[in-house]
């Protein structure tokens, strides 16, 4: 039942990094991250969010750090755009592909992006027409999906019902958020099969931080419901500074020897990526989250 091969979702420069302490990271930094993970043969890069730099400071060069790539062929670089004046500048950054994130949880909504879910979605409508008249792709994130930092249990039903809509909207492809790492794999399966009763398989997404280490033994639960795209952050660097606790994302290194070991392909370079992990982690002067990349580096 397994895919025979995976996309992975490269969301280091920008989940990885949004919730760094301490100085923001250069924009250089960033820029050398992004040309390595290229590299290393990442085909999707989410590279910068256009929101407020009061409210997310490292991600306060988001215009400089699209404008600074020199796109590769075949490498798609996304921005978060959570309302039209995000979108706007990173049309006028030059983007060709975005995201809007919304929540399955009322309280966690408000904390994230300071509106109820539903005043979310009439955002997410303008920000989708817009994207559209612009030829511009929209990814949909759905966080939450096996708990909420503020309202514990969310039912997979209210997943399913918020993925729809995002669906419905338009996004190619919705990105399931285990925002805080709580969910476990029967859970995992149990949220997928909501979902993928509203929205077809092959335009689902697993997004999973790794805050409790029931990450892969997720993402291993819903590859085996036939899920075939993963969002996870090379070293895994990451966390949402709206949701207490959340520690990094799934470190792409696991994510890929663990594929790569049941035989899934990537197109992934994994000593490449390796090293692009080993650069970030200097610069920032911390130990990699990735248990491959201690092994093997
Ligand atoms: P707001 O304060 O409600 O917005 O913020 P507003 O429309 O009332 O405007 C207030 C001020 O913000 C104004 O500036 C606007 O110009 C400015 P002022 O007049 O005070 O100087 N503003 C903006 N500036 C830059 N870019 C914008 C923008 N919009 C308004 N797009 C807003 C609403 C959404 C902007 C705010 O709440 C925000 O920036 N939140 C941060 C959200 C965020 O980045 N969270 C982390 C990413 S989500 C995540 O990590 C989860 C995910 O990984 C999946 C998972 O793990 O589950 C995706
Ligand atoms: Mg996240």
């Amino acid at each position: 039942k397994f895919p025979r091969r995976v996309k992975i979702v490269e969301v280091g420069a920008r989940d990885g990094l949004q919730n760094e302490p301490g100085d923001v990271v250069a924009t250089s930094i960033k820029l050398e991250l992004i040309r390595r993970l290229e590299q290393a043969g990442l085909s999707y890069i989410e590279a910068a969010s256009f929101v407020s730099p009061k409210w997310v400071p490292q991600m306060g060069d988001a215009a400089e750090v699209i404008g600074g790539i020199e796109p590769k062929p075949g490498v798609t670089y996304a921005a978060l755009t959570p309302n039209l004046k995000g979108l706007e500048g990173a049309l006028e950054a030059g983007v060709k592909e975005v995201a809007i994130f919304g929540a399955a949880s009322e309280s966690f909504s408000q904390k994230n992006i300071n509106c109820s879910v539903a005043e979310s979605l009439n955002r997410f409508e303008a920000v989708m027409e817009r994207a559209k008249a612009a030829d511009v792709r929209v990814r949909g994130y759905v966080s939450t999906v096996m708990g909420c930092p503020y309202e514990g249990e969310i039912a997979p039903q209210k997943v399913a019902e918020v993925a729809d809509i995002m669906y419905q909207m338009g996004c190619y492809e919705i990105s399931l958020g285990d925002t805080i790492g709580v969910g476990t794999p029967l859970k995992a399966k149990r949220m997928l099969e909501a979902v993928s009763g509203k929205i077809p398989m092959p335009q689902l997404a697993a997004h999973f931080h790794d805050t409790y280490g029931q990450a892969l033994p997720n993402l291993l639960a819903v590859l085996e419901e036939g899920l075939a795209v993963v969002d996870s952050s090379v070293a895994g660097l990451g966390g949402c500074p709206y949701a207490k606790g959340a520690s990094g994302n799934v470190a792409t290194e696991d994510v890929v020897y663990m594929l790569h070991g049941m035989e899934i392909e990537t197109g992934i370079d994994l000593p490449k990526l390796i090293s692009a992990g080993n650069y970030i982690m200097d610069q920032l002067g911390r130990e990699t989250r990735s248990k491959v990349a201690r092994a093997l580096g």
